[in-house]
């Protein structure tokens, strides 16, 4: 294939990759973009075999095959280790960059010092640091989400650990320094592993410190990594296509954790180095606090007679895959004549757009999902806020106490609302490892058990007795 039809397709794809990136933004648009990101990255593939400096067709067979062989099953895990599938990607995409910079700073040592130019040792070091820190910090948070048994859930965290860390990322920046003014020296075939060794120890020392409620937040800054490293590779191989698309996935990752970080009321330092969901210590006050529990019957029958009901729909939900009961918890309540909202909270569940994924499964209207800030002026006119396995997301501490690690992340305002029924198993705590006032508030009360089966019993008690009082 010619040069300029292979500029010309890569052209195309990076343009199918921004309008993916656009598409995904809005749940209705949001499969057009699935589509076109896949019909980008098959154009990539394509292009890039086309090029005339492919000579060996079958690694790239190969190559091909042993993809397809990782990435169907990888497809195919269920929504909630969507998070730990994206970071095992990232995993890969680091490895991939490191791989390819480590090969070919050797490559080219062995052609000749010629080729070892500045440009392009200073793009090998930086995508070799961040390939293979990426790699193992990837790996590391695949491994607290899947709750590997050997790596702790929760942060780690030891005296000087920053400084440690810090120095160690450090000293492989000053070797990759010393490696890009003097690339063909006869020590740097031997110094170069020092660094990639560095990078390698470096991600899972980064991750150590942080907590499983940040790991989303982190994964998206592994993304960004994973980005800029790619970048660089497009540097070291000369290929625009990696350059725009590393970029493209560099700067969604960055936007990404900067809207987590928003939506929790937390900085990238407070993610990075605030050890946040550490076991917090039991209050002084010793009080056992009570919960108030309610029977079916009993809250069948206030949320009849309701106006309007908010359902606030947390990780619980997708844990017990209980949309679909939501949904027909939906539909008895609107037969009724009653107004249903959802309330969404931007880090509500595991991933972003984690609830919207959901609820859009069970086919509920994207009308009547609410953000966050629209719905909690209309909170003081809820006659029932439903919880679905929200916990973090509906904590009242999170305006109130200053020295909750939750204190000004925005919440959904479940307590403004008259009564409150909350759906959840057992009176354990949310991720963020702190007790909830809601629950033990006046006009809440629990209706303990898996939401999906709460749920369930709700749709039973209103669709056979409806009417009754
Ligand atoms: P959580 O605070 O994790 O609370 C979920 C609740 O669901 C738990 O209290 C749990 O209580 C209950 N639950 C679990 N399985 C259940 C089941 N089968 N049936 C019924 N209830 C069940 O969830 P949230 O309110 O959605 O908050 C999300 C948390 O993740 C926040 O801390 C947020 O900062 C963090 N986070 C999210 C993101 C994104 S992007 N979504 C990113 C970073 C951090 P029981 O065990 O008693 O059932």
């Amino acid at each position: 294939m010619s040069y300029g039809f292979v500029q010309l397709s890569y052209i195309i794809a990076t343009a199918l990759f921004v309008l993916a990136l656009h598409w995904m933004n809005a749940p209705a648009t949001a499969r057009r973009g699935v589509f076109a990101g896949v019909a980008g990255m098959t154009l990539a593939v394509a292009a890039t075999w086309a090029e005339p400096v492919v000579v060996h067709h079958g690694w790239i067979i190969i190559a091909l095959l042993a993809g397809v062989a990782v990435g169907v099953p990888l497809s195919l895990v269920p929504l909630t280790a969507v998070p730990q599938r994206t970071a095992l990607s990232h995993a890969f995409g680091g490895l991939a960059a490191g791989l390819v910079g480590t090969a070919k700073y050797y490559l080219w040592f062995g052609e000749g010092p010629e080729n070892l130019t500045a440009y392009r040792m200073v793009a090998i070091i930086v995508e070799i640091i961040l390939g293979f820190l990426t790699f193992t910090g990837s790996l590391m948070a695949t491994g607290k989400l899947q709750e590997v048994k050997w790596i702790p859930q929760r942060p780690v965290t030891y005296p000087l650990q920053n400084v440690t860390n810090f120095a160690l990322l450090a000293i492989a920046v000053v070797t990759g320094v010393a490696l890009i003014l003097h690339p063909a020296a006869a020590w740097a075939p031997a110094v170069f592993p020092v660094i990639i060794v560095l990078a390698l120890v470096f991600g899972v020392l980064l991750i150590l410190p942080i907590g499983g409620a940040d790991m989303p937040t982190v994964i998206a800054i592994l993304n960004a990594y994973a980005g800029l490293s790619a970048v660089a590779m497009g540097f070291v191989l000369d290929n625009k296509l990696l350059i725009t698309a590393g970029a493209l996935d560099g700067s969604s990752g960055l936007i990404l954790a900067i809207i987590m970080c928003k939506a929790m009321n937390r900085s990238f330092a407070n993610v990075l180095f605030g050890a946040f969901g550490q076991v917090q210590q039991a209050k002084a006050s010793g009080e056992e606090k009570v919960y108030k529990a309610e029977t079916i019957e009993g809250a069948a029958q206030v949320l009849e007679q309701a106006n309007l009901v908010v359902i606030i729909p947390g990780y619980g939900m997708a844990v017990a895959q209980a949309q679909h009961k939501v949904r027909e918890l939906y539909d008895q309540l609107k037969k009724r004549g009653i107004t249903v909202k959802f309330a969404i909270h931007p880090v509500a569940g595991r991933m972003p757009g984690h609830m919207n994924v959901l609820l859009a499964e069970a086919d509920i209207p994207y009308t009547d999902l609410v953000e966050m800030d629209e719905i909690n002026s209309d909170m003081p006119q809820c006659d029932v806020a439903l919880v679905v396995g929200a916990n973090d997301v509906v904590n009242p501490a999170a305006r109130t106490e200053k020295t909750s690690p939750i204190y000004g992340m925005p919440i959904i305002d479940a307590d403004r609302a008259r009564t409150v029924f909350a759906i959840k198993r057992s009176k354990n705590p949310g991720f963020a490892g702190i007790d909830n006032e809601l629950y033990f508030s006046d006009k809440t009360w629990m209706l303990f058990g898996d939401a999906k089966n709460v749920l369930g019993e709700l749709v039973k008690q209103l669709s056979g007795g409806s009417g009754m009082h």
